[in-house]
């Protein structure tokens, strides 16, 4: 099926050729068409241009986008959307005074959602899941990565990855899946963190690539959860099995996790809260692309991840949601490239292209996904009516959205 959006007042983030992923100053720029038309045909962007230029709509379905602005689907590219129930009261805790970490010593925290996810069904905990996932579609999510990590046992590991992939069947959007069994200790191995390990990489990664159901490993290489050395060991043991590595690290402490991760040839390294001069030089000249994820920040009221120096040091960056029942329950994407502007002094056209081109970078998807480009993926958000793409992240609080149309499928 042929669907010609015409009148479109801005189209954003053109892109001619294959450009993978945006650096430093030249994220300033988002290449834009105005008054332009942009032809989908199934799941494929054929072909765009100014209005005078406007195919025939003959045999062709038509939306009118006057005073619209028309631009490609979010890529969040750092997700935990698969997970059972919620963790509000911790919320409450953390507004009485206590700290992140603090009720994460208590039990809390990551623990806390991993019990409630073992004790939870595989089709309850679908059901939960895609409930998320179908709200952020409706929010302009076209692509998405999602982390196990919430399991923590060989069984509920898999059980979170089967899902993940289930949603993937199921749903237009574009999944990715990440393996992150070393999220944190299970109280079980409280003394023993090394056996924890030897379960995540002699059994749960061989188990999770047998069954092929993840691309990418994953490690919390943080203070109190894991150290260089195990981020080493468990990404050392991923690659063996074919599983590219991103890593959480620099939430709360920089302590060379970001180097560990770049020497891994890690696709991205995730949250950066707190940066070194010495992670900077690591990701200079590297293929990892940084990634921030300011409504983590925001919850979490923690410092902010500092993406103006990180551009200024010439580096590419990428926004994410981070969508988890602990740090960041929430998976607006719209809401993260407004913060990244109100917040970290990100640029609209920054922010944008953090949000989309560099957000598909950080999931392997730059062939396919994060610009209009011909013969990509036709994965589109058409906003309301507004003054300019400006207008998006400073109307912060309302939703800009008109229509979502992910694979050539209106949501
Ligand atoms: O990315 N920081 C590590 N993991 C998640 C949050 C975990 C949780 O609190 O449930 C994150 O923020
Ligand atoms: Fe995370």
């Amino acid at each position: 099926m042929k669907l010609l959006l015409s009148n479109i007042k801005e189209l954003l983030q053109i892109r001619e050729g294959n450009v993978q992923k945006i650096n430093g100053a030249d994220m300033k720029h988002l290449p834009t068409l105005k008054n332009a038309w942009l032809l989908l045909e199934s799941d494929t962007i054929i072909d765009f241009g100014p209005m005078d230029t406007c195919p025939e709509t003959e045999g062709t379905t038509v939306i009118d986008c006057s005073g619209k602005m028309v631009l490609p689907t979010w890529c969040d590219s750092h997700t935990h959307i698969v997970y059972a129930g919620n963790r509000e009261q911790e919320f409450v805790d953390r507004i009485n005074g206590l700290g992140y970490q603090e009720i994460a010593e208590k039990g809390g925290g990551i623990l806390n959602s991993a019990k409630k996810l073992q004790e939870t069904s595989e089709s309850e905990l679908y059901q939960q899941s895609a409930q998320r996932l179908e709200e952020v579609m409706a929010l302009g999510t076209g692509a998405i990565e999602i982390k196990s990590g919430y399991g923590l046992t060989t069984e509920a590991e898999i059980k979170m990855l089967r899902v993940a992939k289930q949603l993937a069947e199921n749903y237009p959007v574009t999944v990715k899946t990440t393996f992150l069994g070393a999220h944190a200790v299970p109280s079980e191995y409280k003394n023993n963190k090394d056996a924890y390990l030897d379960l995540v990489c002699d059994e749960m990664i061989p188990k999770v690539a047998e069954e092929n159901l993840a691309d990418y490993v994953d490690i919390f290489c943080e203070d109190g959860y894991f150290s260089v050395a195990d981020t080493d060991r468990v990404l050392t043991a991923g690659k063996k099995y074919g599983l590219i590595p991103k890593i959480h690290v620099n939430q709360f402490k920089a302590f060379g996790g970001v180097a560990e991760g770049v020497k891994h040839n890690a696709l991205s390294v995730d949250h950066l809260e707190v940066i070194t001069q010495e992670d900077i030089a690591a990701l200079q000249g590297s293929n990892t692309m940084p990634v921030a994820l300011p409504s983590c920040s925001y919850f979490l009221g923690i410092p902010y991840t500092p993406g103006r120096e990180i551009l200024e040091a010439g580096l590419p960056l990428a926004l994410a949601t981070d969508y988890n029942p602990g740090s960041t329950p929430s998976g607006n994407m719209n809401f993260v490239v407004a913060t990244a502007c109100i917040k970290m002094k990100l640029t609209p056209e920054e922010a944008i292209n953090a949000a989309t081109l560099n957000g598909a970078y950080a999931m392997g998807l730059s062939d396919s996904h994060g610009s209009i480009t011909r013969g990509k993926n036709a994965s589109v958000i058409i906003t309301k009516e507004v003054p300019s793409y400006g207008y998006l992240p400073y109307a912060f609080g309302s939703n800009m959205i008109d229509t979502v149309i992910i694979n050539g499928q209106k949501i």
